[in-house]
């Protein structure tokens, strides 16, 4: 097999060894304050070998919270507790983006510290039932509908939360457009029925506030520290995207040249986007290629980048369980199961505890 992924890449001034991202993934191991855990600190450091880590989603404000023990970038102590994180990152050599996301519709009273109804671009609840604090479920909360000033409020908590992940150590920030939370509601068919100039009477419209978002925090911390994250097309809880084409087309074009980190895209199979979306887009681009589908394996991301698809390939699952993975793709070595029952617990089972290569030879030899 070709070892392209294995290959160093120039992104910005960052050098990454190999182009293996780690995917963001919400793990919940984090203080009820949002504070993140001493653990957070060792699971991503056990991963600096990844070309670059992209963390978990985090909220930029309580506003934007969608789970409880989910972490933030909004206090003093949130700044610390990721100040720890990022230092262990580059003491282990590797390099780390803070991923900001605003969970806009998603969210219930009982899973938010301001036990307040979130909101949205329009009233339009989530799929139920919802997890909600301490292992319960409920019914989703109707969303309230975003005020104009609610939407300038959440464009500034984005801009706080990534001058919070400088003052944190983040060599960057990665706005989370897909999968469902704020910026991707505002970009879908169902959870956005304004009549305002965010609402869907035009596509320009319906990217206002995304560009919004992206053009406030770049003008914050810099383009270059700056990334955005969409996956046109993603149903994830309940979104529908009739026709994601001319409305992420021109989210691209707009972007495009504004200098920013990356563009970091999940395809699936109801729309083709890195396809589409490759020749409008001149930066970097990070595929992912696993939402809706098996986790993403060594030749898949060698594909994409055969194909000249993308110039980096992020790994969700296979990271989570392989702490090592770039080592374990240079050896073509076989790759640990993920522990599902401990993905979203709050210990360090499941976490911190996968086996690397090097455990295998020293337990084989005795040591
Ligand atoms: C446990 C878990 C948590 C996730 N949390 C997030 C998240 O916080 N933000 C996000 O953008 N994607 C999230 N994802 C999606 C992953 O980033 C990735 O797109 C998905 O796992 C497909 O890639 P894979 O095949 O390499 O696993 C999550 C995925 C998993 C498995």
């Amino acid at each position: 097999m070709t070892n392209t992924l294995l290959t160093p890449y120039a992104l910005g001034t960052l050098r990454l060894p190999n182009r293996i991202v780690m995917a963001p993934m919400t793990r919940f191991r984090a203080h009820e304050d949002g504070t993140p855990l001493p653990i957070v600190a060792d699971y991503y450091a056990q991963r600096a070998g990844a070309g670059l880590i992209i963390t978990e989603g985090i909220w930029p404000s309580r506003r934007g919270q969608a789970g409880w023990r989910m972490p933030g970038l909004e206090t003093a102590a949130h700044v610390r507790g990721w100040r720890r994180v990022t230092d262990a990152v580059h003491a282990a050599g590797g390099r780390i983006f803070a991923q900001l996301m605003h969970g806009g519709r998603h969210g219930h009273p009982l899973s938010r510290l301001a036990a307040d109804i979130p909101a949205g671009p329009s009233p339009v609840p989530v799929p139920g039932p919802v997890h909600v604090r301490d292992g319960g479920k409920a019914d989703p909360v109707v969303p309230r509908a975003m005020t104009r000033a609610d939407i300038r409020q959440a464009v500034d908590d984005h801009v706080s939360a990534a001058r919070n992940a400088m003052a944190a150590g983040f060599d960057g920030v990665e706005l989370h457009g897909a999968n469902s939370y704020l910026i991707h509601q505002f970009l879908a068919d169902n959870t956005n029925r304004r009549d305002d100039e965010y609402g869907p009477r035009s596509v320009e419209d319906r990217i206002r506030f995304p560009l919004e978002v992206v053009h406030a925090v770049a003008g914050a911390i810099g383009a270059h520290r700056t990334a955005l994250r969409l996956s046109p097309g993603n149903p994830q809880a309940g979104m529908t995207e009739a026709d994601p084409g001319p409305v992420y087309r021109s989210l691209a074009t707009a972007i495009d040249g504004l200098g920013l980190a990356y563009l970091h895209l999940t395809d699936n199979d109801r729309y083709p986007a890195l396809a589409d979306l490759r020749p409008r887009w001149h930066g970097t681009l990070i595929a992912n290629v696993g939402e809706n589908r098996a986790a993403t394996g060594k030749a898949a991301g060698e594909a994409v980048l055969a194909a000249g698809r993308a110039d980096l390939v992020s790994y969700g699952r296979a990271f989570l369980a392989n702490p090592d993975l770039p080592a374990r793709f240079a050896q073509d070595a076989p790759l640990n199961a993920i522990d599902q029952a401990h993905l979203y617990t709050h210990g360090s089972a499941g976490y911190t505890d996968y086996p690397r290569l090097e455990d295998r030879t020293l337990a084989r030899a005795g040591r």
